[in-house]
């Protein structure tokens, strides 16, 4: 799949500074003028590539988002507290950032008349009934995370039906990749972390729940899509169709980095899902979306380079940055 070229656009990123959005900002810079709305909690500034403004501000704040989508063509949310367990501690303050927040955004839009990507997640299907879990199968969320994703994903559609706002919502599944870290970011970094410190690798519950490991530059690929689709006013999955259990993940990443560390199992999580993986027909056929990365190559290329670079064979040779990547 390759990405369709966008130029000379004004962009914002919400949450531009963290995993996800700084591979997006660089994907898009130099050849748009690029925004970055970040608190920095978890984001880091050494992402972001020079020429993007940055405006230091929370996703909460209206004036901050009134500033940042100023005379914008295209806002992609990624602004988020992305844990899920977090949410289920918290209910109403990830309910402030996921949905309130969101919701400001998709106000904002309308004034600019930008179109808008949001990041939705595959939480919104809970324990779904079937697998693969395709768009159309019942939501039914285990977390308020789950809860908060799935209104924000309705409210996209909505705002496309109601007043022609373009909008896209992408149902990530899990995502993964370089500048993925801290106490709340995804079992894979939490597992490279564990493996290379030599600490155990922690698996919560019976280590057979199953995930769908979708590498970041997939992601950027397909955000890069839903900047110039037609087909909006939709919800897309964005996984890669394979499950892998968390107890083969654990040993796969024990093996990838030579670590001698011990595999242990601690209390499931509240609110965890059992088994997640995407059925991903829509958004190849509405986006030509398929994935380049798999998940074993994923891991040699983070357990290689420490930091981030991904398989020439996969992507094309740039390295720049710390943790950058080549996503076109
Ligand atoms: C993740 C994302 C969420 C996204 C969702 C889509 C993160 C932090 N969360 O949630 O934003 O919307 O996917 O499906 O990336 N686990 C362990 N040991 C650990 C950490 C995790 O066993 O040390 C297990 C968890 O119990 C869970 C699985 O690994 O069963 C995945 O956990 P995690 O990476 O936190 O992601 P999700 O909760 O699936």
């Amino acid at each position: 799949m390759d990405s369709p070229a966008i130029r000379d656009r004004t962009v914002l990123v919400t949450g531009g500074a963290g995993f996800i959005g700084s591979h997006l900002v660089d994907a898009l810079h130099p050849h748009n003028e690029v925004r970055v709305l970040d608190t920095f909690t978890t984001g880091d500034r050494a992402y972001l590539p020079e020429g993007v403004t940055v405006i230091d501000g929370d996703v909460r704040d209206p004036i901050a988002v009134q500033e940042a989508a100023r005379g914008v063509d295209i806002i992609f949310h990624h602004a988020a507290l992305v844990s899920v367990s977090q949410s289920v501690d918290a209910p109403r303050q990830s309910n402030e950032t996921n949905l309130e927040a969101s919701l400001l955004l998709l106000e904002q839009a309308r004034q600019e008349d930008a179109r808008v990507v949001v990041a939705s997640s595959a939480a919104v299907y809970g324990h779904p009934d079937e697998l693969p879990v395709s768009e159309t199968a019942r939501t039914n969320p285990t977390s308020p995370y789950g809860v908060q994703k799935l209104a924000l994903d309705q409210y996209a559609r909505l705002y496309e039906e109601l007043y022609g706002l373009e909008t896209v919502a992408f149902r990530y599944f899990n995502v993964y990749g370089p500048r993925q870290q801290g106490p709340y970011s995804g079992v894979i970094s939490t597992f490279l972390e564990q493996a290379r410190a030599g600490e155990p690798i922690t698996i919560e519950g019976d280590g057979q729940q199953s995930r769908d490991f979708v590498h970041v530059s997939d992601v950027i690929r397909a955000n890069l899509r839903a900047a110039t689709t037609d087909a909006v006013g939709e919800a897309y999955n964005i996984g890669t169709g394979q499950r892998t259990t968390i107890e083969e993940l654990a040993e796969t990443i024990r093996d990838a980095t030579g670590s001698s560390s011990p595999i242990v199992h601690r209390e499931p999580r509240p609110g965890d899902i059992r088994h997640s993986g995407a059925d991903t027909s829509k958004a190849s056929r509405d986006l030509g979306f398929e994935t380049r990365i798999s998940l074993e190559s994923g891991i040699r290329s983070l357990v290689g380079e420490g930091a981030a670079t991904l398989p020439d064979e996969d992507t094309g040779p740039v390295q720049e940055r710390q943790g950058s990547g080549s996503f076109s």
